[in-house]
């Protein structure tokens, strides 16, 4: 049986995966669908819901984002947030103009009484708006006000529509923000309660409906979404699943050991390790342009993958690790493209296979870690850093070496080493350490050096699209950036990103 669900539709807002986020965290399924699909091509059955995204534009624009006014004959609720809700309303006979005074940040909020802000207390809320709701639809009431926003929320029982200015899903941490499991369980009528725990066996059954006797390769990185991905694989076609681990050479500390112990050992996979190491480093040898790096490490990849699954012969299908977020951003397509990330499970042209298995498209990353967790995957791989495909070659400035690399696998061991220590694992997304390629004077004992400086790069984050650095507790920098002078030999000197992304990124290329 099909799960209710509620459709989330995008308007080119910042926030739109964080709303299908929050309705999922309420217990009910959502997908994200482009603005301009097709009225045909959506799914009703079992819809419950939509919601109108914010966005960028201004509805009385000639060029602005619209949706076929079809989606009100369905009679199924929607609610609209910012722009959503100001276009809910011109679609509605209501009309829109810029406001005398926009509103952003936090501001104090008066909600009337209504099933929508259920069991929430007057609070504040996060608004970000340029133009206002002046007229509502004939049928429609007040709902919410601001000090300079006469309609912050209206509701239209008669054709069950629903919109607030402010934007509910950017509190999603704040317990008393209940707008989206209101609007399901109350308005939408969701009575089901949809938890992604409870998916493996609906998807490994698909897998094995879908595979069962075929020939399966997948490239394994020991990140999260390819282990999980081929875990389930595994579960579903056993030995028919071919797995490839390349080392490139360019991997953390005793990484590649521990994750072949873990796909072999604990697993039990069909998996060769190929021992890529030489072949990278003297592609990379001499390189310094941190894009020409990307490019040389993701085509080679692709060759060695290649090579090996040659010789498997007939492959049927290819596992990839991809998630939502991939796939909605993938169908967007209109940011700018800051950094090429190579993905290492990006696909070969020369190998012909019929088809893809992508089970966790669906599914965000908290989504798959819990899902790992509940197929027996271990945390040390389940809460594993996020780590790019390049590995510490973009951890390097300049030329990569042996020697370099030494120091940056070292110093990184023991930035993670007392990471651990201090129980910060979890509250820090990624903390790494870049070889700077920056040499200065140092002294020690009675002698001047001239040795690299490390830079340790800690964030924390929610999605890795915007980050904060983290705020590790002075006695423990200090504690690391002693161990990392005193035992690794090159380094002089340890220095701290204090950055957010942006204006920074994470990785430094
Ligand atoms: P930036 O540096 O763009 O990184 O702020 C955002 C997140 O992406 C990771 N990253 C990569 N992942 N291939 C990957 O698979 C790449 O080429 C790549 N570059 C950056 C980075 O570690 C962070 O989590």
């Amino acid at each position: 049986m099909k799960h209710e669900y509620i459709l989330v539709v995008d308007f080119g807002g910042q926030y739109t995966q964080l709303i299908a986020r929050c309705v999922r965290e309420a217990g009910v399924y959502a997908q994200i669908i482009p603005c301009d699909m097709a009225f045909d091509c959506i799914d009703t059955e079992n819809l419950k819901g939509f919601i109108l995204s914010g966005g960028p534009d201004s509805v009385y624009d000639d060029t602005s984002m619209q949706i076929t006014k079809d989606i009100l004959t369905l009679q199924v609720p929607i609610l609209g947030i910012c722009y959503g809700m100001q276009l809910l309303a011109q679609l509605s006979g209501g009309e829109v103009t810029k406001a005398q005074v926009p509103e952003f940040g936090l501001t104090d909020i008066f909600f009337e009484q209504h099933p929508l802000f259920e069991n929430m207390p007057q609070m504040k809320v996060w608004m970000n708006h340029n133009d206002r709701v002046c007229t509502l639809p004939a049928t429609a009431k007040i709902i919410a006000r601001t000090e300079d926003c006469e309609i912050a929320g209206f509701a239209d029982e008669t054709h069950k529509q629903y919109g607030v200015q402010f934007h509910p899903e950017v509190m999603h941490n704040v317990k008393e923000m209940k707008i989206f499991e209101n609007f399901c369980r109350n308005l939408c009528g969701c009575t089901q309660f949809w938890d992604v725990e409870h998916l493996s066996g609906q998807l490994i059954e698909e897998i094995r409906q879908k595979a069962a006797g075929k020939k399966v390769l997948c490239a394994l990185s020991g990140g999260v979404d390819s282990s999980v991905a081929a875990v389930l694989v595994h579960k579903a076609i056993g030995n028919d699943l071919h797995c490839v681990f390349v080392d490139h050479g360019l991997l953390r500390e005793n990484e590649a050991q521990e994750v072949m112990d873990f796909y072999q050992q604990t697993v039990g996979m069909n998996i060769t390790k190929i021992n890529a190491k030489q072949r990278f480093l003297s592609k990379l040898m001499g390189v310094t342009e941190p894009e020409q790096k990307r490019k040389i490490i993701g085509e080679e990849f692709i060759r060695v993958f290649e090579e090996e699954a040659q010789k498997l012969k007939d492959i049927d299908y290819l596992v990839q690790g991809t998630i939502y977020p991939d796939v909605v951003e993938s169908g967007q397509g209109k940011s700018a493209v800051i950094k090429s990330h190579h993905n290492v499970g990006g696909l070969p042209s020369n190998i012909s296979f019929k088809g893809l298995i992508e089970p966790l498209r669906l599914l965000f990353k908290d989504e798959v870690r819990k899902l790992g967790s509940s197929i027996g995957i271990p945390d040390k791989l389940v809460w594993r850093q996020p780590f790019p495909g390049p590995g510490l070659a973009i951890r390097i400035m300049g030329e990569i070496t042996e020697e370099r690399l030494e120091l940056v696998r070292r110093t990184d061991a023991i930035l993670r080493e007392e990471i651990a220590k201090a129980g910060l694992q979890r509250a820090i997304w990624q903390y790494f350490t870049v070889m700077t390629g920056v040499q200065t004077v140092g002294v020690m004992g009675d002698g001047r050096t001239y040795e690299y400086v490390i830079a340790i790069r800690a964030v924390t984050s929610d999605d890795a699209m915007t980050v904060e650095f983290a705020e590790i507790p002075f006695p423990i920098l200090r504690k690391i950036s002693s161990r990392m002078v005193n035992e690794v030999n090159g380094c002089s000197r340890v220095v701290y990103d204090i950055t957010s992304k942006p204006p920074a990124t994470i990785e430094w290329e």
